[in-house]
Formats: structure tokens, sequence, C-alpha cells
């Protein structure tokens, strides 16, 4: 196995999970719209979901041997609550595409312990997918 090729893909996927982290605590404090309690909550679970992974992924680089990322991407914050939920919506959905991918790259280097880690992350994000959704279409 590669170990740099899987840190590599692991420091990708942490630098999403960053800033996907730094993005729902943003909209979390800024949202307005309707039924902005129960939107507000839903932001700050998805926030402490994608931190929990942040950790996972960074605990997993260190005991590879590599070193993990601490910068986020610039989060998207638009003004309008609905775009926020939107632009999540879209983040997930590609996070949904990118953990796809990464399951295979790890995979292919022989590492079965990153893979079993990105799989619970897909399932999460599948799950972020149909929240949102279902929020959208309230
Ligand atoms: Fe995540
Ligand atoms: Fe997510």
């Amino acid at each position: 196995m590669d170990k740099n090729k899987v840190v590599e893909i692991l420091n990708k996927a942490l630098t999403e999970e960053l800033t996907a982290l730094m993005q729902y605590m943003q909209h979390h404090y800024l949202y307005k719209g309707s039924n902005a309690q129960c939107v507000k909550e839903l932001l700050k679970k998805l926030s402490f979901t994608e931190m929990d992974h942040a950790y996972k992924l960074g605990e997993r680089i260190a005991t590879l041997g590599g070193m993990p990322t601490t910068k986020p991407n610039p989060p998207e914050v638009p003004k309008k609550g609905v775009d926020m939920l939107k632009v999540n919506l879209k983040a997930e959905q590609d996070a949904v595409v990118s953990y796809r991918g990464w399951i295979k790259v790890v995979d292919a280097e022989g590492d079965p312990t990153s893979r079993n880690i990105l799989e619970g992350f897909l399932a999460d994000e599948e799950e972020h997918v149909a929240e949102l959704e279902a929020i959208l279409s309230d």
C-alpha cells in the first residue's frame, strides 16, 4: 500500500470536511427564513457530524504517519436562507460522489481500515442529502 497516496486522499477529504464544518457553523449563526429554529438546529447538528468526520480523518492520517491539514476552503455564505440550504445540498451531493471515488482509490491501495472509515462517512453524507432535500421540499 502506498501510504502517501492514501494520506493525500484522506487530506482531500479532510479539507472538504473542514470546509463543510465551517460552512454549517456560519449558516447556523446567520440563517434567517422560514422555520428558523428548526433549520438552525439541523445546521448545527450537521456541523457536529462533519467535525466528527474531520477528527476521524485526522486521526487516521496521523496513524499512517501523515500530517493532517488544518486548512478549509472558503465557505459559501449566501444571503438568503433558502440559498444556504441549496448550496449545502449541492455540497453534500458532491461529497457523495467524492467519497464513492475515494473509497475505490483506498480500496485499490489495499487499505481496508481507511475504506471502512470512508464508507461510514458516505452513508452519513447520503443521509445529509436526504435531510436537506426534505427540508427544502417543506
Ligand atoms: Fe462529512
Ligand atoms: Fe455531510
